[in-house]
């Protein structure tokens, strides 16, 4: 079955709030009748000016982090319905970059990912590994581990609506593209995980996104993989006019 292509820019730390409120501006004419979803995942602090500037357009608003408690004495932390309030729609959770520089585990993904399902928040589930990894042969273990535990608890009614992004550490922000193929083949793996764990309908509807230096001139190709769903774009989604040339891949 046809899914729906989703293309999502992670602008990680930057662009200040005014800042965030040109760039939408910018790229909401650039995207306008295009055949895909689109979402913009700001930082907490430019979410408001984003949403407000974005409502009534298609293009959705996301947040990179989330904390998997409902509320309460944990400083610094932001939850789903903060989120909800601002007219976030999606979040992603687990990112290379919290794992590595932020402790996340494979268990607070799970957390963060049940909490923003029970809030009504949609999921964009980072996995990936590492060149190590890649290099000990082990990225299909270790990529279906990722997964098992993430999902651990979810329905399979509550998975249909998540979004999984394969990035491959070692290309993000590195330019260094996973060949189609390689990409291709993980997101496969993945889907084939799902299957395995919810049954082949569910497998069969989840969007799979590659990430890692995809940018205008791979995007075309990346995206005709047949197990490719879209993509997670970090670097190149800082641009209007790059970013809407990705979410415009077929030219
Ligand atoms: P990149 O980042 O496109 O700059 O490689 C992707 C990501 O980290 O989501």
């Amino acid at each position: 079955m046809a899914r729906k292509k989703i293309v999502a820019g992670n602008w990680k730390m930057n662009k200040t709030s005014i800042e965030a409120k040109q760039l939408v501006s910018e790229l909401i004419p650039l995207v306008e009748g295009a055949d895909v979803d689109v979402v913009v995942c700001t930082p907490f602090t430019a979410l408001c000016t984003a949403a407000e500037a974005l409502a009534g357009t298609p293009i959705a608003v996301g947040a990179q982090n989330l904390h998997f408690e409902e509320k309460g004495a944990f400083t610094g932390e932001i939850s789903a319905d903060m989120l909800l309030a601002l007219g976030v729609k999606y979040v992603i959770i687990g990112h290379s970059e919290r794992r590595q520089y932020f402790a996340e585990t494979d268990e607070t993904v799970n957390k963060k990912i049940k909490t923003a399902l029970a809030k009504g928040l949609v999921p964009i589930v980072c996995c990936g590994e590492s060149l190590e990894q890649r290099e000990l042969g082990v990225t299909s273990e270790l990529v279906r581990s990722q997964i098992k535990i993430a999902f651990s608890g979810v329905t399979a009614e509550q998975m249909r609506g998540i979004v999984i992004a394969y990035e491959p550490i070692w290309a993000i922000g590195t330019g260094k593209t996973a060949t189609a193929e390689q990409a291709n083949e993980v997101c496969a793996v993945i889907r084939s995980v799902i299957g395995e764990l919810y049954g082949a309908a569910v497998a069969d509807v989840i969007r799979i996104q590659y990430g890692g230096s995809m940018n205008a001139a791979n995007a075309a190709e990346l995206m005709a993989q047949p197990d490719i769903d879209g993509g997670l774009i970090g670097g190149a989604s800082l641009k209007a006019e790059d970013f809407s040339k990705i979410v415009r891949y077929k030219g």
